[in-house]
């Protein structure tokens, strides 16, 4: 699949088959979210890959999250979504799923979160192009310290995630902006 048409097909696939990932294709895929550019050539990403049990033990830590009703300070400020139980079910459901921390400096906060958004536009459109589907996934950060704690990786700060597996739907395209209404030429 050329460029364009991978740009084109990539959708965001929430309904998976119940089909495994060989190791190699994940590392393809990984592969190609690791050359991706980023602010002065930080590469600031590290992946952890989950199946099967510990896969879902992160899934159950977010449902854990949605069921609390303790509004505390630090969940008001996160505002989460009501999509983290449905986002939780998603990765469940798919065979595969890649975390992505990075380095905990604030200092370089926006470049380094820039910088994760090419490596995994990377991964999505190299999934694309293999025919398989994912999901960009954010709502993991309301349990992001459980799961870097889970993992023995305090050291790190989870980003977001890419849940990942051979596609059971073909969703329409989601509306997208025209480019007439996005642009502005001087
Ligand atoms: C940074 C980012 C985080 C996202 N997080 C989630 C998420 O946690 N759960 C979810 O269901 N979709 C998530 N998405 C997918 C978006 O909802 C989706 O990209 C958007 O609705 C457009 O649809 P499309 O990807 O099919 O074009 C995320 C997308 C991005 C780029």
């Amino acid at each position: 699949m050329n460029t364009l048409d991978a740009i084109k097909n990539r959708k965001s696939i929430r309904n998976f088959k119940n089909e495994d990932i060989p190791k190699e294709i994940v590392e393809d895929v990984l592969n190609c979210g690791r050359l991706a550019p980023s602010a002065k050539n930080r590469q600031p990403w590290y992946f952890v890959i989950l199946k099967n049990s510990m896969k879902d033990k992160v899934a159950d830590l977010m449902i854990e999250y949605t069921k609390n009703n303790d509004e505390t300070e630090e969940r008001i400020k996160l505002n989460a979504p009501s999509t983290v139980s449905s986002t939780a079910r998603v990765i469940k459901q798919a065979p595969v799923l890649v975390l992505i921390f990075k380095p905990k400096n604030d200092n370089w906060l926006v470049g380094d979160s820039l910088s994760i958004g090419a490596c995994v536009e990377n991964i999505c459109l190299r999934v694309t192009d293999l025919g398989l589907g994912c999901l960009w996934i954010r709502d993991i950060v309301y349990v992001s310290k459980e799961v870097a704690k889970m993992l023995g990786h305090g050291d790190l700060e989870l980003n977001c995630a890419v849940a990942l597996g051979v596609p059971n739907h073909n969703p329409t395209q989601e509306p997208k902006k025209e480019l007439k209404d996005i642009i502005e030429w001087y």
